[in-house]
């Protein structure tokens, strides 16, 4: 589920337990409460590794090693667009790390960030699916395949328009 960065609740203390307490606050419970964490929130806050450590009785290191072992997790907030880059065979075979070296500048984020300006999360995936198209992308669940750096630059500039467009010009 992706969550919208405009219904993304804050991190509260009183959330984070009531995760923790329905998965019983047993120590091998920690992968599903971070899953439910991320659920929430959209990614998995520095607040709450803290927290679950505590509630958990496990070292914070430990937690913290877990999230950051498992690629399904993540450290900060989804940007609006979320793409993902398919790494599997077929892709790398036809070129996506050209094609993922362009996306990052373009978008300002490398594969497991979030840009600066909260525009583009952008992940690295094993296989989309769609391996005749290779190289292939997924942007906010749409898939893009065939890919060139030059068309990379398109899809982003639509975005970016797009953006634009739904943000109102200042008044006077
Ligand atoms: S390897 Fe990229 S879609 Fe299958």
């Amino acid at each position: 589920m992706v969550i919208e960065a405009s219904t993304r609740e804050k991190p509260s203390f009183a959330v984070i337990d009531a995760i923790v307490h329905k998965h019983n606050v047993e120590a091998g419970a920690v992968i599903p409460v971070l899953q439910e964490i991320q659920e929430t929130y959209g990614y998995v806050p520095p607040v709450a590794i803290q927290r679950i450590a505590e509630n958990m009785n496990v070292p914070a290191s430990e937690v913290f090693g877990i999230v950051t072992f498992y690629a399904q997790f993540r450290l900060q907030p989804l940007g609006k667009n979320l793409i993902k880059v398919c790494h599997g065979t077929a892709c790398h075979l036809c070129g996506t790390e050209t094609v993922a070296e362009r996306l990052s500048q373009v978008t300002g984020a490398r594969e497991g960030e979030t840009s600066q300006d909260g525009m583009f999360t952008v992940e690295r995936v094993a296989c989309l699916g769609c391996c005749s198209l290779a190289p292939c992308i997924m942007v906010n669940g749409e898939t893009y395949g065939r890919l060139t750096p030059e068309a990379i630059d398109k899809i982003v500039n639509e975005i970016r328009k797009k953006e634009a467009k739904e943000i109102p010009a200042p008044v006077g």
